[in-house]
């Protein structure tokens, strides 16, 4: 079965009705980066960071996966997928994707403030300020923060290696490790962008899908399944 590895981001969730970061509107136009999303945001403020989350947690208990994501579950009909995504958002899952590795934490998973490896399934309730983890220590959410390491990135950059296809879908390829990752690909694999807007991607040869996830998906599969 051919390899097909998807490096998805905000974008892919958007048509859920889950606002990306750096669109128009987006949240880091609501919200400071560094205040919400940082280890040292965590140190000034953690109740802040404790409401930020469990609103995102609220919130991704109403909204549902879209086309995108369900098709993407629907090529494993076909091929060996794997999606590599920096959402923490769990729509992949529950589209059907068999093969997710959350390069950024997950938002139903809360874990220790001193062991990154004591991690506990929270569902989508809140975290609260004194709420602690099995080893006393403050529940914090199991997000990978700015100033953090990215724990999966040496294992999604041996899956992007394997790929014979890559799809990147839905992020603007500004935050690092991450955006590395397409630089794994073989030199023969195929690399496919889906995405509304200009995104670049220097030194490589991709096909540019300038249309939004579940759009773009629908042609991929053609694409893609011509043989299927
Ligand atoms: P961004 O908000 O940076 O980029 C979202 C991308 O999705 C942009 O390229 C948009 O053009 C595109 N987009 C918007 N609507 C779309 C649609 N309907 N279909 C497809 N694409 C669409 O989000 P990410 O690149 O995912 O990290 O951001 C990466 C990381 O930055 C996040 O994981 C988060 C953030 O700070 C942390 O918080 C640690």
């Amino acid at each position: 079965m051919k390899k097909i590895v998807a490096l998805t981001g905000a974008g892919v969730s958007a048509e859920s009705g889950i606002t990306t970061f750096r669109d128009s509107g987006g949240m880091w136009e609501q919200y400071d980066v560094m205040e919400v999303a940082s280890i040292d945001g965590w140190r000034k403020n953690p109740q802040l960071m404790l409401r930020f989350y469990n609103d995102r947690r609220k919130q991704l208990e109403e909204v549902v996966p879209n086309a995108a994501h369900r098709i993407l579950a629907e090529l494993e009909k076909d091929f060996d997928v794997t999606v590599v995504t920096q959402n923490v958002d769990n729509l992949h899952e529950r589209a059907g994707s068999s093969k997710i590795l959350h390069l950024h934490g997950e938002l139903t998973k809360a874990r220790s403030s001193i062991d990154p490896d004591l991690v506990v399934d929270i569902g989508y309730r809140p975290i609260e300020w004194g709420e602690k983890a099995p080893d006393g220590s403050q529940l914090r959410p199991h997000i990978v923060w700015f100033g953090e390491a990215v724990p999966m990135i040496g294992t999604a950059a041996d899956v992007v290696a394997t790929a014979d296809t890559v799809i990147i879908i839905g992020t603007s390829l500004n935050v690092y490790p991450a955006a590395g990752l397409v630089g794994y690909a073989d030199r023969k694999a195929s690399i496919y962008l889906i995405d509304p807007n200009e995104v670049s991607c220097a030194g490589r040869n991709i096909t540019m899908i300038r249309e939004k996830a579940t759009v773009g998906m629908e042609k991929l599969r053609e694409i893609l399944c011509d043989n299927c």
